[in-house]
């Protein structure tokens, strides 16, 4: 098994890898997706599954005839720009791989079992974390799915239709989703939970609420030399307010809040900005917190643009509700993850998955990977090959389980 696994791994590792960090760029329709989607569709095709692509453009791999009642497992290939080799590969990589271990354990599964790709999980290019298992379980509309736009102002319609998919057949899919009995998503530990646990896995008892939003200061472009300060709307004097705010009403609250993308115009050395736009990620354990978090935010921005003579606009881009997965199945995986040193670590996380999206439709369960140094979204993100090795055999010992049910 760890020989398929190292396979798998090897193979998929230099598609979309960046020659300057060694970090990744695989955003959701570009050539470095393509390619992971392409590397996916031949590795299962390999291994004698049927492969499909959804109306929402996720991709499924099937043993046996699609479902229903099928145990799922997967992840997703694309990343955040310079992201990590393992947050969605390692569940992918992992799912092909425990087929392999299933298969040479000579298990004949009494139910289907699919091994799926997810399409924009990160939400890097258009905007919207999850976006396919959104679209999946009606999460999103398809209207507002096919307008949003990449940087470069391509519409997710535009992308999706030169990737030789309809456009207009996006959106909620229940027979798609009807056929899932379980799933199970197996991802890269995004934090040290585990290491201080001593354990090379755990599993997800919860994820924390969270969203994007996207806030636009617009004052008066001008000359740096010829404006006085007293006559100048300048944008960059509330956003920078703002980063500060986020901090600061995320340490009161016990809370996380970044703003970790921003976009300036026209973004010249010698020009006062006509318009700053920043995204702010911000999430909590509880919507009420959250909320309160962002409501500090946004009044502070509201003030210091007043005071700047600049105008404020804040818009929620996406929103995630607090994610419980459900017990019984929790501490299902958790005592088979565990075996006789007993129940695997059970934790929540802040990071937003597929699994918890598709958690308010179907039954769902995590498996986590121990992260030595707990860096994620970021070139740093590692697992030892080893731990990568139990998480197959485990994840193999969780599908035998429940394809026996
Ligand atoms: C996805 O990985 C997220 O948590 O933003
Ligand atoms: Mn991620
Ligand atoms: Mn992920
Ligand atoms: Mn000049």
């Amino acid at each position: 098994m760890s020989d398929t696994f190292d396979e798998l791994w090897g193979a998929l590792a230099p598609v979309g890898r960046q020659r300057t960090t060694g970090g990744y760029r695989r955003f959701s329709w570009t050539p470095a997706d393509t390619q992971a989607r392409a590397w996916f569709a031949a590795a299962a095709a390999d291994r004698g599954l049927t492969v499909e692509t959804d109306r929402n453009g996720n991709m499924w791999a099937w043993w046996g005839d699609p479902g229903p009642d099928a145990v799922v497992t997967g992840s997703h290939l694309d990343s955040v720009p310079d992201g990590g080799a393992y947050d969605g590969p390692l569940g992918v990589v992992s799912a092909l791989a425990a087929v392999d271990e299933l298969r040479a354990r000579g298990v004949r599964p009494a139910r289907p079992l699919a091994v799926t790709v997810f399409v924009e999980e990160e939400g890097a290019r258009f905007g919207v974390a999850c976006l396919g298992s959104r679209l999946l379980t009606g999460a999103i509309t398809p209207e507002r799915a096919r307008g949003l736009t990449d940087a470069d102002g391509v519409t997710w319609a535009r992308a999706m239709a030169e990737a030789g998919l309809d456009p207009e057949r996006i959106g909620a899919d229940p027979l798609a989703l009807e056929r899932i009995g379980v799933f199970v998503e197996l991802h890269i530990e995004q934090g040290r939970h585990l290491v201080h646990r001593g354990s090379a896995l755990g599993v997800a008892s919860a994820v924390w609420p969270h969203g994007r939003w996207r806030l636009d200061f617009t004052g008066q472009a001008d000359h740096a030399g010829t404006t006085r300060l007293a006559d100048r709307n300048d944008p960059m004097l509330p956003f920078a307010e703002t980063v500060l705010a986020a901090r600061e009403a995320a340490e009161a609250h016990d809370a996380v809040a970044t703003i970790g993308k921003v976009a300036v115009h026209p973004n010249g050395t010698n020009a006062i900005p006509s318009r700053v736009r920043a995204w702010l990620d911000a999430r909590a354990p509880d919507e009420g917190t959250l909320r309160a978090v962002v409501d500090a935010i946004t009044a502070t921005a509201r003030r210091a643009a007043g005071r700047h003579g600049v105008s404020p606009a804040s818009f929620q881009e996406s929103f995630s509700p607090v994610v419980h997965f459900r017990d019984d199945l929790r501490d299902r995986v958790a005592t088979t993850v565990g075996g006789p040193a007993g129940p695997a670590p059970v934790l929540p996380t802040g990071a937003g998955h597929d699994a918890g999206t598709l958690a308010a439709a179907v039954p769902t369960a995590m498996l986590f990977v121990r992260n030595p140094s707990g860096v994620s979204h970021a070139p740093d993100e590692y697992a030892e090959p080893a731990d990568c090795h139990t998480g197959v055999r485990a994840l193999a010992d969780v599908l035998a389980d429940l394809l026996a049910a």
